[in-house]
């Protein structure tokens, strides 16, 4: 009978272990597909980053070589800026913005590099950019001008683009520069995983190698601040002073880079979408 007694005893705990082994190897399951799946999901979003930054480095390799007149300056900030503001992916806290400058004999060099560095950026992350041209007379009258570079900013990064080009900035009213402060803000900025290819058209600029990049920046800044009359006695834009000039200027000014005149320039092609 003792006997008897040990043996339920001894397969209740045979059932038991059974049962520890079955619930152990149904919890561990799970926690392995968990795992699993993350490591996976992981390795899918790096692969993605690769291959956004694959195509944005074949992309911006072969534009280098069809500009051939361009700067080494140029190319390896431009490259780095974009190239770090893509691997971050969504987790940017400012957008990246450049800021390109040339003279008169650079004019159509200046608007074709500047489109298809927005085009680059944007197709690296399979969206499109918008094209904002300060000579557009719809950008001339303060009171729509502003309103109106908004509404084709939200509603395109909204939208499909991850990427704009502000074309001629110096021909835009003062006013609706102003809304630079929105979009190019470095902590607040209403969008953050954009680009921002903004363009100044100077009179002139010595050809390098006269000319130190911040030697660029500092004409740049005072070339804007003359065209916008910021000292001028009349006052004719009472938008725009010294204080917001300045702090549109602190937005704008992280990377300054000269564009020069192209002998052969290659044929833009159908880069621009907007205004
Ligand atoms: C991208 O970021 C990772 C870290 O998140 C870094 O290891 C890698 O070198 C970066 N790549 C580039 C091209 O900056
Ligand atoms: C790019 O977007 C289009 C449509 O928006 C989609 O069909 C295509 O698969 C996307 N390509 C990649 C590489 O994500
Ligand atoms: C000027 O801008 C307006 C508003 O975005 C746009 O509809 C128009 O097509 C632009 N004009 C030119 C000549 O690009």
């Amino acid at each position: 009978m003792p006997q008897n007694k040990d043996k339920p005893t001894k397969s209740t705990s045979g059932f038991h272990l059974q049962g520890l082994i079955v619930t152990l190897a149904l919890s561990v399951i799970p926690f392995y597909f968990i795992v699993y799946h993350w490591n996976f999901d992981n390795g899918s979003i790096n692969d993605d980053k690769q291959h956004v930054l694959k195509y944005f480095h074949d992309q911006f390799n072969a534009l280098e070589s069809i500009y051939p007149s361009q700067s080494s300056h140029f190319w390896k900030r431009s490259r780095r800026a974009l190239e770090l503001h893509l691997n971050r992916s969504e987790s940017n806290t400012q957008p990246a913005i450049i800021l390109l400058t040339s003279a008169r004999d650079a004019e159509q060099t200046l608007r074709c590099l500047s489109n298809k560095i927005a085009k680059i950026y944007s197709a690296s992350r399979n969206m499109s950019y918008v094209f904002i041209s300060g000579v557009n007379e719809t950008f001339h009258d303060s009171d729509s001008a502003k309103l109106a570079i908004d509404d084709i900013l939200t509603s395109s990064f909204q939208g499909t683009s991850s990427a704009a080009v502000m074309h001629q900035l110096e021909q835009l009213h003062p006013g609706a520069l102003l809304i630079l402060y929105k979009y190019c803000d470095h902590e607040n900025a209403a969008f953050k995983n954009v680009a921002m290819v903004l363009t100044v058209l100077l009179d002139d600029l010595p050809h390098k190698p006269q000319l130190q990049l911040n030697e660029i920046e500092e004409k740049v800044r005072d070339f804007l601040a003359a065209k916008f009359s910021i000292s001028n006695s009349e006052r004719l834009h009472s938008e725009m002073d010294a204080d917001k000039m300045g702090g549109v200027w602190s937005r704008i000014s992280h990377l300054v880079l000269p564009v020069y005149p192209e002998d052969f320039l290659v044929e833009c092609g159908s880069t621009e979408h907007g205004a």
